[in-house]
């Protein structure tokens, strides 16, 4: 576990990882049927921008850095924007959140919030930094057993974010078996499973192997911030399978997609795509 998601928060595929988590959220928000979110590979929570790690890379002048200067934002980015804002109150830009902090911030009352995090400094730095939030739960476990032990919640509505870090060999092994084992239990609920793009053909095959499953309502939304080059293995881009995307969420990527492949472009290759892996019914 040497992954440390402090080097690169902030940048282009947190941004689209983000501000997708933060639309699914709003969208979940219009019925009063309170919901719950497990998050199963938390990190810490927030990121200090001017931190050694955040400052060795720079990685977020292209992502959040480049979002905060966008003029003309889509409205759909607005509630992710506010907890960005909401974190840097005398303006300009130092503190970024992670997953968990966007959970908790656009989050109500009655919601639940469940972080797992297996790093136990990590866990520990977690805990501390949502310690205020009674709604908000740490577990300092493996996020993939969590599936088999936290679902189907008892609000019977909720998210599940599988955000790994993608050190291990057989993650998109251990992707495809979450779903398998979290469908099997909470088949209503909306699974959101992020991925980076450095191999197209890994991920047409990732996607092939979704296809088998057979999921109804599995969406693959995936952004290019520059071409690939065959042989030189690069975070060249990332994506999102949804499954059961909250009705209401789509319209809006049709605007917001288009918007975060041009600002956040590195070169002519960029781009983004959405394509219905299983359709509804
Ligand atoms: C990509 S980072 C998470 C970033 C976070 N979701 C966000 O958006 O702010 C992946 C995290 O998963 C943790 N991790 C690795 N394996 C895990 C496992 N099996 N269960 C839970 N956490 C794990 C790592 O320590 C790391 O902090």
């Amino acid at each position: 576990m040497n992954y440390r998601h402090a080097y690169h928060a902030g940048n282009f595929a947190d941004v689209f990882k983000h501000a997708l988590l933060a639309m699914c959220l709003e969208h979940m928000k219009g019925k009063d049927k309170p919901f719950f979110v497990l998050d199963t590979h938390a990190g810490i929570g927030l990121y200090d921008l001017a931190s050694d790690e955040a400052v060795k890379t720079g990685e977020w002048h292209h992502g959040i850095g480049r979002l905060m200067e966008a003029t003309d934002v889509p409205a759909e980015l607005t509630p992710y924007l506010d907890v960005v804002r909401g974190l840097n109150p005398e303006g300009g830009l130092r503190y970024y959140p992670g997953s968990p902090w966007v959970a908790k911030a656009l989050t109500r009352a009655g919601d639940r919030v469940a972080l797992c995090e297996l790093h136990p400094a990590d866990a520990e730095a977690l805990a501390a930094t949502v310690r205020r939030d009674r709604r908000v739960k740490v577990h300092a476990q493996d996020g993939y057993a969590a599936i088999k032990s936290m679902l189907p919640p008892p609000e019977r509505r909720g998210m599940v974010l599988i955000d790994p870090p993608y050190e291990r060999r057989d993650e998109f092994a251990a992707l495809e078996q979450a779903v398998v084992d979290g469908i099997k239990r909470f088949a209503g609920g909306t699974f959101a499973l992020w991925y980076p793009i450095k191999d197209a053909l890994e991920i047409a095959n990732f996607h092939a192997r979704l296809e088998d499953l057979g999921v109804p309502k599995t969406l693959s939304i995936d952004l290019m911030v520059r071409r690939s080059r065959r042989g030189l293995p690069r975070l060249d881009g990332c994506g999102y399978v949804f499954i059961n995307p909250p009705y209401g969420m789509l319209a809006g990527l049709e605007r917001v997609m288009p918007f975060l492949s041009g600002l956040l472009a590195l070169d002519d290759g960029a781009g983004w795509t959405q394509r219905w892996l299983v359709p509804e019914g």
